[in-house]
């Protein structure tokens, strides 16, 4: 069942995913070689006691931290490690989400730790283009297949694939709302997109084949050909005036 949210539930949900937009920021500052995810994670928790919120992703169906810190391969829900060592032209997702006063924000980005091979920096700057593609479609009117159409389309004629295992997601007073928002091919026109949906946009990107595995601790997903993948996560209203990006430091 999609849930419509009111304009005053749509202005609450702006402090959760400005709250995480900002701790993400600080986050991105120390993506630097030789720093490990297992830091990123401390930080991260340091800041959500900071802000006085809570985490949405810590104990979400057992996942043990909160944050998802993926590295090259990861694809997505990397667990943070004190093995995990950033290193030059590695690519790190991040990926934060937190509760306040009872709605949920939840936003990701990819950040490249010093210089990134062209073909990888094309792939992240893709994805996020992607991202930007997908917000655009977030009009009154539009259906959901459109967003994964401008996606799709935009991935695939730059050379990438898209991640078909995980989808976007309604995101409300639950992490996890419906609908379903996939970053590839369905069939169109399906569900049309209403005034007061939230929603969660979040392609994932691989630089060589679409398919992915999870590791054995249960949590994190890579690429089954090991080539790395990249990651970009709004939270987005759909409002009479067109897309209101919630997630963005304004
Ligand atoms: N942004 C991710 C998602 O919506 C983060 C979830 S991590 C989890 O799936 F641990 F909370 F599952
Ligand atoms: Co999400």
């Amino acid at each position: 069942m999609v849930v419509l949210r009111t304009m005053s539930e749509i202005e609450k949900m702006k402090r959760p995913n400005r709250i995480v937009a900002e701790i993400l920021a600080e986050l991105k500052e120390l993506c630097r070689p030789g720093r490990t995810t297992f830091e990123l994670e401390e930080r991260s928790r340091e800041l959500v006691e900071k802000y006085q919120v809570k985490s949405a992703f810590h104990q979400y169906r057992g996942y043990p931290d909160y944050l998802c810190a993926s590295v090259n391969e990861e694809v997505v829900h990397g667990i943070p490690s004190r093995k995990k060592v950033l290193r030059e032209g590695d690519i790190i997702s991040l990926d934060f989400g937190v509760i306040d006063d009872g709605f949920y924000g939840d936003a990701a980005f990819t950040v490249e730790v010093g210089q990134v091979e062209p073909a990888v920096k094309k792939m992240v700057e893709v994805t996020k283009e992607s991202l930007s593609r997908a917000i655009a479609q977030c009009r009154v009117g539009n259906h959901l297949s459109d967003i994964a159409q401008a996606v799709q389309t935009w991935v695939e004629s730059n050379g990438f694939s898209v991640v078909r295992d995980f989808v976007g997601h309604g995101i409300g007073r639950n992490l996890h709302e419906d609908p379903q928002v996939p970053n590839f091919g369905i069939p169109k026109p399906n569900l049309k997109l209403r005034e007061g949906m939230v929603l969660a946009l979040e392609p994932m990107v691989n630089l060589g084949t679409w398919r992915v595995r999870i590791l054995d601790d249960g949590w994190t997903v890579v690429t089954e050909d090991g080539k790395p993948s990249a990651h970009f996560e709004h939270t987005v209203a759909i409002t009479e005036k067109g897309p209101l990006v919630l997630s963005r430091v304004n």
